[in-house]
């Protein structure tokens, strides 16, 4: 098979870290746009892409880019891609479009038209009148960005944040894929103390306990390029399959060293438990129903990585602040320690480092947490005496 052009979609901001993930899985020819890494590989890559990132949304195969500014120009690109190589007669192919500062602006009409270049390109090869799209589903991807067209089919399916490990998906929790990330834009690595004194529902936590035993994030859940002829059947035979036992023989043990979550509230601490149990790592992560400002620890440079309150509603900031102002003083009482904290709350800094007097020591990264703007700011701690 020839090499795929394939693509990690990820939030904006975390470009950077789906690279470094790919990076570490061997794969080198790799480029970056806002919210996507390129890079190239066969049927394995699709696998292992699927079961390893931790911090991407999707992974997509490209089959095309190019430059479109009517609906005219875009059919006739789209009716001329080889569909008939990944398509059955049988398949379904949702079409999902999205437009970005481009003279094509309709999302819907983009789809449509997409549809119908998909169905007459099937119909040179399987003449008939209409496809029932009862098999696989396949979904096609195009997104449009200044004029120019990439068409791509979506590997995964449900987004890869999607574990198997979150019991409730209500609330606001931290998505697993940027809790991901957080940990790995931290000095937190697998071995090191971590607190997450805000745990919630103990998505970071849990994300760590997943990465200290070195376990791929999607070894609990299918997806959708399992079921494609072209990716399941004979060239790549057993891709999947391989990929899956690659995860499972690479687990390891992980460090015993502590990954501790506080939170005020129970039931939050309850659904954390549940998620971590569903996770199977329940022995790895202490929690406490404890409030920041009583939180503790005996252990010497540790990270605390955390998603305190943003106080977006009415009534809430000042509580948000009070936060802020707790987790300062905790970073005074662990002064080896690192701290991270992603938050939306234009006073964090402000209070935060008056309070822990770690004034000036800032990094800060925009990111998104979903469509909220938000920072995350960094605040090394000394750097610890084995490192
Ligand atoms: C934005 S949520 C964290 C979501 C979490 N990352 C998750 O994945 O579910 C903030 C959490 O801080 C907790 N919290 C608010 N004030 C607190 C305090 N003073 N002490 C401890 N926890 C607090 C809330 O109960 C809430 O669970």
């Amino acid at each position: 098979m020839e090499p795929l052009q394939l693509i990690a979609t990820t939030a904006f901001g975390l470009e950077a870290v789906v690279s470094r993930e790919l990076e570490a899985l061997g794969y080198t020819e790799r480029t970056t746009s806002d919210g996507r890494v390129e890079f190239t590989g066969d049927a394995a890559a699709v696998a292992r892409a699927n079961l390893w990132l931790r911090s991407a949304d999707r992974v997509l195969v490209k089959l095309a880019g190019f430059e479109a500014v009517d609906f005219g120009e875009l059919f006739d690109q789209v009716v001329e891609l080889p569909w008939a190589e990944w398509l059955t007669e049988e398949s379904s192919f949702p079409v999902r479009a999205r437009c970005v500062r481009s003279q094509i602006n309709s999302e819907p009409d983009t789809q449509a038209i997409v549809k119908k270049a998909v169905v007459e390109s099937l119909k040179r090869k399987w003449p008939r009148d209409w496809f029932d799209e009862t098999g696989p589903e396949i979904p096609i991807d195009v997104t449009i960005r200044r004029d120019q067209v990439t068409v791509s089919l979506d590997t995964t399916g449900r987004g890869l944040h999607r574990r198997g490990y979150r019991i409730w998906t209500g609330g606001a929790p931290l998505r697993e894929t940027l809790s991901a990330a957080l940990l790995q834009l931290s000095y937190w690595e697998p071995g090191r103390v971590l607190a997450d004194p805000c745990c919630g529902t103990g998505t970071i936590l849990i994300e760590a306990a997943w990465m200290a035993a070195n376990r791929a994030p999607g070894l609990g859940r299918g997806f959708l390029a399992e079921e494609w002829p072209r990716l399941a059947g004979s060239s790549s035979e057993g891709a999947w399959k391989n990929a899956r036992q690659e995860a499972d023989d690479l687990m390891v043990e992980p460090p015993e060293v502590p990954l501790m979550g506080g939170d005020r509230n129970p039931k939050a601490l309850d659904l954390a438990k549940r998620n971590a149990e569903q996770a199977g790592v329940t022995a790895a992560i202490a929690f406490e129903q404890v409030a920041v400002a009583d939180f503790g620890s005996h252990h010497k440079y540790g990270c605390v990585v955390t998603n305190p309150p943003y106080g977006e509603r009415m009534g809430e900031k000042k509580e948000a602040e009070a936060v802020y102002g707790d987790l300062g003083r905790l970073a005074r009482r662990l002064d080896t320690w690192s701290v991270y904290a992603l938050s939306a709350h234009k006073g964090f800094e402000a209070i935060f480092e008056e309070a822990s007097g770690r004034t000036g020591q800032v990094r800060r990264r925009k990111l998104y947490n979903g469509p909220i703007q938000c920072t995350y700011f960094q605040y090394a701690g000394p750097r610890p005496p084995w490192m």
